[in-house]
């Protein structure tokens, strides 16, 4: 078969690749196709990368040394990658997520970097071929470090909270200056543009740039702490996927394009509708100042008693109201506690109790955590209810029962000074009475203490999240 027609049908099977990907994100829409959705993207990978390996091999640019470090870093990587997505738990998906970030944008850098010193002297050493190859390291350099601090700040290893860097914000401006500045430099004095530079000065040039890039990840993650996180860990993701897409135009490769820019974009726009969801501007979260989880201000009512409740009675309210809204959280996560609270919630509307669950964007440890953990346990999807959807009903609701859910109940959201002001959150304390499963007194995510606790209307029900469902379920039955 001729050169050009195995390029056709590579070029093919690459955009076969690409449309799977669009197909498989489009499905990803909706749990009920989500699944099926990874399904055809992971073929589209597959596919993506045996048209490349076919593409090199019909080359002949692939020397056995190549072809062993392809099937080893290829086994290394994708047995790592397969084991961790396996055995990660739910609750520690987001650090996992970061890693794969890191890992995404390291890689997408080092292309670019290796292309740029390849070009070096050959017709290839474009203005436009220098900027997509010094984009690309800036990118994937950036979010490489900027992602490694993010899962270390998530794993507990650097402290959560803002760790301001020396200089603020000037060190991370003249960070970025000096970058852009060396990004103009390699671009003016590419083949065909007005300056003429040296090749090993432009190698130490680039050299130069990867470092600032490289600081300046650190210095963005570094003072970015608390309920901020998501939000930094999704602009990230999109990070790695635009790093991916310039590594696309690098190496002339459409379907990294594809994906890199699908990436980008859908990073891109979750990232806008979390930090919306927060209350947020993107710049206001990496410019630092929110999320520290230092500033507990004293809220009203904070200092006040707590009302402990017995499982019988809680039981007895539940049983006997005519609507409750289940608010679950981060500790339902933790407790593994999804099938314990569909199992009440189908007692109770045996029992006539319109039960709706209550989900904040922001609930758990990743974006959509309580909606996955409760599909999971097959809670039907209408009884699942966004916040702005649901707010509305807690005035006429009997019973809001809080299942291991802190920061995202908080009131002292709606004043300022707190660590989570201005997130707006689920109006738990507008119900008639108010049920919280947890374990303890202890905070939530952002550091800071909850008045929901000592409200009037609220009883503390201290369990762990499945032991005190299941407890509840049975007392239920019995009445
Ligand atoms: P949190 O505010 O983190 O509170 C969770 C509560 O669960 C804790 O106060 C804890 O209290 C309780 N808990 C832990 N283990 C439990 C168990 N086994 N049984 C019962 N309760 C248990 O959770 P949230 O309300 O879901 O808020 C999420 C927070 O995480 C927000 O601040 C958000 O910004 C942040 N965050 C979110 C994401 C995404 S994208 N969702 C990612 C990173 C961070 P006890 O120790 O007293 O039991």
């Amino acid at each position: 078969m001729s050169q050009e027609w195995v390029y056709t049908l590579v070029f093919l099977a690459w955009l076969l690749g690409a449309a799977a990907f669009v197909i498989g994100l489009h499905q990803m829409n909706s749990p009920a196709t989500a699944r099926q959705g990874n399904r055809i993207s992971a073929v589209g990978m597959a596919v993506a990368v045996i048209a490349t390996v076919v593409w090199l091999v019909s080359l002949g640019v692939l020397r056995t040394e190549a072809i062993l470090i392809i099937v080893v870093g290829g086994a290394i990587g994708g047995g790592a990658g397969w084991w961790l997505a396996r055995t990660v738990k739910m609750t520690a998906m987001p650090q996992l997520v970061s890693l794969f970030n890191a890992v995404g944008g390291g890689a997408a850098a080092l292309v670019a970097i290796d292309d740029y010193i390849r070009v070096q002297g050959t017709p290839e050493e474009s203005i436009s071929t220098a900027i997509f190859v010094v984009l690309g390291a800036v990118i994937g350099s950036v979010t490489f470090s900027g992602s490694l601090i993010a899962s270390g700040k998530l794993m507990g290893r650097i402290s959560g909270k803002p760790i301001p860097v020396p200089g603020g914000r000037i060190t991370t401006l003249g960070l970025a200056a000096l970058t852009v500045l060396g990004l103009l430099l390699l671009v003016l004095g590419a083949d065909g543009g007005p300056l003429t530079l040296d090749p090993t000065v432009k190698n130490l040039v680039l050299l130069g740039i990867v470092a600032a890039a490289l600081t300046f990840g650190v210095a963005m993650v570094l003072p970015i702490g608390g309920a901020d996180m998501p939000v930094v860990i999704s602009l990230l993701n999109s990070f790695t996927g635009t790093a991916a897409a310039m590594a696309g135009f690098v190496i002339n490769n459409p379907v990294l394009i594809v994906a890199g820019a699908l990436v980008g974009a859908a990073g891109g726009i979750l990232t806008k509708l979390m930090a919306d969801a927060m209350n947020r501007s993107i710049m206001n979260i990496i410019a630092g100042g929110f999320g520290g989880g230092e500033g507990t201000v004293a809220a009203a009512g904070e200092g006040g008693s707590v009302r402990e409740l017995g499982v019988d009675d809680a039981a007895i309210q539940l049983a006997y109201a005519s609507k409750v809204i289940i608010v679950p959280g981060y500790g339902l996560a933790v407790a593994q506690a999804q099938h314990a609270v569909r199992e009440l919630a189908e007692q109770l509307e045996s029992r006539g109790v319109e039960v709706s669950y209550a989900i904040h964007p922001v609930a758990g440890r990743m974006p959509g955590h309580m909606n996955v953990l409760l599909a999971e346990a097959n809670v039907p999807y209408p009884a699942l209810r966004e916040m702005e959807d649901i707010n509305p009903e807690f005035d006429r609701t009997d019973v809001a029962l809080v299942v291991g859910a802190n920061d995202v109940t908080n009131p002292s959201a709606r004043r300022p000074g707190s660590a989570i002001s201005g997130m707006p959150i689920l109006d738990v304390d507008h119900a008639k009475a108010i049920i919280v499963i947890k374990r303890s007194m202890g905070r939530g995510y952002a550091g800071i203490d909850n008045e929901l606790y000592t409200n009037t209307k609220t009883g503390m029900l201290f369990a762990d999240a499945k032991d005190g469902l299941a407890a509840l379920t049975a007392a239920v039955k019995g009445l």
